[in-house]
């Protein structure tokens, strides 16, 4: 039985099958969504009158995105409050949010980068920062009402609290709902997530992607690995929406103003930055689309499974993904939007 509190962890510290060591994918994902970051921070700090601004960054993982985002977050700022004297002295109080069982410790040890990073740099105007971990589903209340100036989250917002398909509303207007709450007016969210380009909930990426990784466990089957029964009961908690989807539920909302939605695609291995439809190297790309599968869903799997059976699937997984990549070259489809309260 799937118990998504525990099991639902993206791989910690710093071996081969890490997340930190295999977040590529998501670091070009959160670079696409610098530009939405910056104009959401221009208009906040344009609308709002904010000494202080708070931010939260939800399902941040403990990988070097985390880093790299508040990195962004510190540099955009100062350099929106240099152009402007009136925000100065301005701080920030950033809030890294994650579930309890997330290494927050590995995100505040990567954080001390930050530092070393920041003194070296030039800056106009000094920029006083906090940050504080915030271990809590996000499908909960996370933080005092109307105090957050700006929420953001990168590559999280896929994952369901269970394992239903009809969860992405719930789930979704729940999200909505909690972060209205907690936002104040004019407070924006910076979201991005992986979706779906094709109405049809059936034709999709990601189909594409999880029916190899069911072929895998079924090939564990096969050879008596892994228990018919086991894989009958095992369900990821995933779903990609489409942009439609999406509107229709901010719309249904009444709570916030669409300023801009967008869907990009991104190859499925992490270090092909090509844009043609040709795989150069599919035993590669295969191999690495299987290292970065396995620092995210490895810790769910092994809840399952039993940790066991991880080494034999991830054997049979790259063979599955560059075959499949031999005939036609994949990509995810991922949706960015901002919001702002109304
Ligand atoms: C693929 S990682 C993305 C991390 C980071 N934002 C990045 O861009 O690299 C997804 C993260 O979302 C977290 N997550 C999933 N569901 C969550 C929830 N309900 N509340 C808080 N965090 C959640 C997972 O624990 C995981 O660390």
């Amino acid at each position: 039985m799937l118990n998504i509190e525990q099991d639902f962890h993206t791989v910690e510290r710093e071996g081969e099958y890490s997340y930190t060591k295999n977040s590529r994918r998501q670091e070009m994902i959160l670079l696409e969504s610098i530009p939405m970051l910056e104009n959401a921070i221009r208009k906040v700090l344009e609308t709002l009158v904010v000494k202080t601004m708070t931010i939260a960054d939800l399902g941040c993982s403990s990988g070097p995105n985390t880093l790299l985002f508040v990195s962004s977050l510190i540099d955009i700022t100062t350099e929106q409050c240099s152009k402007d004297v009136e925000c100065d002295p301005m701080e920030l109080m950033i809030f890294l949010n994650d579930r309890p069982n997330n290494d927050f410790n590995q995100v505040f040890r990567s954080l001390e980068n930050l530092k070393k990073g920041t003194s070296d740099q030039k800056r106009n105007t000094p920029l006083f920062y906090h940050i504080s971990g915030l271990p809590k589903s996000y499908y909960k209340r996370l933080l005092p009402r109307e105090s957050v100036h700006l929420f953001h989250s990168s590559s999280s917002l896929h994952w369901r609290s269970q394992c239903y398909r009809e969860q992405f509303n719930k789930d979704f207007s729940t999200f909505l709902k909690l972060r209205h709450e907690e936002l104040v007016y004019g407070g924006k969210m910076v979201l991005t997530f992986g979706g779906r380009k094709d109405e049809d909930v059936y034709n999709g990426e990601l189909n594409k992607f999880f029916d190899l990784l069911a072929m895998s466990l079924r090939s564990l089957v096969t050879k008596g690995l892994v228990e018919r029964e086991k894989l009958d009961s095992f369900n990821v908690p995933f779903y990609g929406p489409s942009i439609a989807e999406v509107k229709e539920i901010v719309v249904q909302s009444h709570m916030f103003e669409l300023d801009h939605i967008k869907l990009f695609e991104t190859n499925w291995d992490p270090y092909d930055d090509t844009e043609g439809d040709d795989v150069h190297d599919s035993a590669r790309s295969g191999i690495n689309v299987s290292k970065f599968t396995r620092a995210g869903l490895g810790p769910l799997i092994a809840g399952h499974f039993g940790e066991t059976i991880l080494d034999a699937l991830f054997t049979e997984y790259p063979c599955f993904v560059s075959k499949h990549l031999e005939k036609e070259k994949t990509k995810f489809a991922i949706i960015a939007m901002s919001l702002t309260k109304v």
